[in-house]
């Protein structure tokens, strides 16, 4: 008899893996056939719900290595000089769902977790430094407006412009999205930010406002729109398997990963509000200072388990970093844990891929899934006399800012250059070369000749004669003259979560 044997969850061998256990050859099956029920009942549940945001991805482990110094700016022992920390990170599309195809233009998602000595440390960024909206409030409205129309089940050109439109905040990224940065080559191909502005404190106690750049190693490059739909057609897993494919022939892509830092008190004189996510800072004000390389070297072994249930969270920070007062952060640090909590299970930071090195001391307990537990003489509460862990602020190094006023519903106060038009209009114009632009009014003629209210592409045209007057008039007469036939791929056009 072999000894490698099928046997239930339990440990029971079990009698077959072809046949049901019936009445007779021919006859009924068996309820009390324990191992076909159980095999059928675990296969249902094989399926856990996709990430309401950013659900195709993939990813892989990795290692960062500090080859900075930043030590004056914060005490994390993640950006110690010379520090390595194992990593995991992960890739996505936004808008579309676990199946669709990885060359739709979309933003695309970069998050990082660094299982630091201090806990875990995640940056859950993007390939684009900035966001549709600054408000967390408006983030399900804007997710709904990019997914599907609730009847037909259907991508909508005319939903997304609409709210993109009324939310003139939106320009800047959807400058970007229309760009070239849309359709990345690849996954390993295109940089990484942390988007938001987050706080550092160093081991004096002093504060300062960062950004994070990750800038691909391997160099920049995209997709043109064509290309990328054929591909789209052909291999919905381009990226996917680009990703895997490159690590398992030890082609380990890597990114340099910088700063930008700010010094706390420029905050409230700054030209630009530096908690607006629809802005960045320019790297004349604020240049880039080298902190380390993150590399990826190791394919997960089971995706499933290891980046299907891999929880990625800005809530995630230690000793040395903070968050800001940015509106959209303080909304994520909530969202993402509760997203988890329901996705993956209430201890899904138990799991192997979510467990930080560091140890674990709380008094936390039970829940469904729980796996780990203390000794039964371990207190359960604190205060104690029992010698359980005590919190300690000092260690616990946390950042904070000094804010007042009566509570409100209203827009950040405004700083001198702040407008919503201002940086998407430096970024199509500057940045851009001319066959960019040339890129650029071909893609928007497309997704705003999807649009099939009259209202809806005029104010689509006069959110572009906004950005850049000249852009504007071009997207008006592309669009009258019917210069370039609406793009079916319009409706694909996704978004960033
Ligand atoms: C208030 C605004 C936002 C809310 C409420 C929100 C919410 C969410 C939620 C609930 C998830 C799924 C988490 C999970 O199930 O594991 C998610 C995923 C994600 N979001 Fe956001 N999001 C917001 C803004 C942003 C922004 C501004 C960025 C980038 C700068 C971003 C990047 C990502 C990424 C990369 C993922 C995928 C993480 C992974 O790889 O597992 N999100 N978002």
């Amino acid at each position: 008899m072999s000894e490698n044997y099928t046997t239930t969850q339990t440990g029971t061998p079990v009698g077959s893996d072809a046949h049901s256990l019936t009445a007779g050859e021919n006859g009924v099956t068996a309820l009390h056939d324990r191992y076909l029920v159980e095999k059928l009942a675990q296969f249902n549940r094989e399926r856990i719900p996709e990430r309401i945001v950013h659900a195709k991805g993939g990813g892989a482990f990795g290692t960062f290595v500090v080859t900075g110094n930043v030590s004056q700016y914060t005490k994390a022992a993640v950006f110690q000089p010379g520090t390595t920390t194992e990593t995991v990170q992960r890739f996505s599309s936004v808008a579309g769902e676990q199946g669709s195809p990885d060359t739709w233009r979309d933003v695309r998602g970069f998050s990082v977790k660094f299982y630091t000595s201090e806990g875990n440390y995640d940056i859950v960024g993007n390939n684009t430094p900035v966001f549709f909206i600054r408000d967390g409030i408006k983030f399900p409205d804007f997710i709904h407006s990019q997914k599907r129309l609730p009847g037909s089940g259907l991508r909508d050109a005319d939903m997304q412009w609409d709210f993109w439109t009324l939310s003139p905040e939106s320009a800047h990224q959807v400058t970007y999205l229309m760009g070239d940065r849309g359709i990345p080559r690849s996954w390993r191909h295109m940089p990484g930010y942390g988007s938001h502005t987050y706080q550092w404190i160093n081991a004096a106690g002093e504060r300062f406002w960062v950004k994070y750049h990750f800038h691909a190693m391997q160099g920049n490059e995209e997709m043109h729109g064509a290309e990328a739909e054929a591909i789209a057609g052909a291999d919905a897993d381009y990226y996917r398997r680009d990703l895997y494919e490159a690590i398992e022939r030890g082609e380990f892509p890597a990114w340099k990963v910088s700063v930008q830092v700010m010094p706390f008190e420029d905050a409230k004189t700054y030209r630009f509000n530096p908690f607006d996510l629809t802005k960045v800072w320019p790297h004349s004000d604020y240049p880039l200072i080298e902190v380390g390389v993150h590399t990826l070297n190791k394919n997960p072994e089971n995706f499933f388990a290891q980046i299907e249930q891999a929880a990625f969270s800005p809530a995630n920070t230690v000793p040395g970093i903070d968050i800001s007062p940015d509106k959209m952060l303080m909304a994520r640090v909530f969202s993402y844990p509760d997203a988890q909590r329901y996705r993956v299970g209430t201890n899904y930071n138990e799991l192997p891929v979510n467990a930080p090195v560091a140890p674990v001391h709380n008094y936390s307990q039970d829940g469904a899934g729980r796996h780990g537990f203390k000794a039964a003489t371990a207190p359960v509460y604190a205060p104690n006399s029992k010698g359980g862990p005590v919190a300690d602020a000092d260690r616990a190094g946390e950042g904070s800012w000094e804010s007042d006023g009566a509570l409100v519903r209203a827009a950040a106060t405004l700083h001198a250059e702040d407008s919503d038009f201002g940086q998407a209009g430096t970024l199509y114009r500057d940045v851009y070369d001319a066959a960019a632009k040339e890129r650029f009014l071909e893609t928007i003629t497309g997704a705003v000749g999807g649009v099939k209210s009259a209202e809806i592409r005029e104010r689509a045209i006069q959110y572009w004669t906004n950005v850049d007057a000249t852009l504007g008039a071009a997207l008006r007469a592309n669009l009258e003259n019917g210069g370039t036939t609406p793009d079916e791929s319009a409706e694909y056009v996704g978004v960033a979560g």
